[in-house]
């Protein structure tokens, strides 16, 4: 069986020569609608080289990671709505801009989505944060919601869901049914993930086509521990503990 190919890109601004571009693995493309992945620029992909080298220690993973963060927050905001507002500045002069109306909460699928709280909260201040824990049930090997405690007014507000490592999708599944029977409308959600398999976007835009997901990279697949490859490995375990 022939392996598909991962996507390489020459990085680097366009005036650079070819020749000062060095070629470098990026994500694959979906065809799902839902799915928005960021642009694969040579900082983005720098901070990625970092967290899946093997050999990057606790520290750097998470100063690396954070900086990931910072942009799929800063790219999920693009997706709310915003109204136009008019202001005026110190020399007197107007400036037609917009402003976010509306209010938004974060919702972090424990352990590894907490991870991604500091991010939120760095770009929105006091941000609401609840939390989902879902594990596997030893029995039926299927996800199960064991915790949760989510704001009261959850259904008023845009829900930013947060889960580093998107591999077969079945946390990330199970808390949409638990936001959307909160009264949290699917196109109200987003979705912000570092890494995905390509299984676990097509989940997403199969079962939840309006929920948008924010990821900065799919990778390739799956291994036989259901591990995204070539992946980091274990994100809670790299970020929290090793
Ligand atoms: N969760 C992780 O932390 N890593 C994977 O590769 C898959 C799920």
């Amino acid at each position: 069986e022939s392996q598909p190919t991962a996507p390489s890109q020459s990085l680097g601004p366009e005036y650079r020569p070819a020749t000062q571009k060095p070629t470098a693995t990026v994500s694959k493309p979906v065809p799902h609608k839902n799915v928005h992945i960021l642009p694969q620029t040579p900082q983005l992909i720098a901070l990625l080289t970092m967290i899946r080298d093997k050999n990057t220690e606790r520290a750097d993973f998470i100063f690396y990671s954070n900086r990931i963060i910072r942009l799929l927050v800063e790219e999920g905001l693009n997706h709310l709505p915003v109204v136009g507002h008019e202001i005026t500045t110190p020399v007197g002069r107007t400036y037609a801009g917009v402003k976010f109306e509306g209010k938004i909460c974060g919702v972090s699928i424990m352990r590894a989505g907490e991870s991604m709280e500091q991010g939120l909260r760095d770009c929105c201040r006091s941000v609401r944060i609840g939390k989902i824990l879902i594990q596997r049930d030893e029995e039926t090997a299927k996800p199960k919601l064991y915790y949760d405690k989510l704001p009261e007014d959850i259904a008023e507000r845009w829900v930013l869901l947060l889960d580093p490592m998107l591999a077969t999708g079945g946390s990330a599944l199970m808390a949409i049914e638990v936001l959307k029977s909160r009264g949290v409308p699917e196109d109200h959600i987003l979705f912000l993930n570092l890494i995905a398999s390509p299984e676990g976007a097509k989940k997403f835009a199969d079962h939840f086509p309006k929920v948008r997901v924010v990821t900065a990279f799919v990778d390739q697949g799956l291994d036989e521990k259901n591990y995204i490859v070539p992946g980091l490995g274990d994100f809670g375990d790299r970020f929290y503990t090793m």
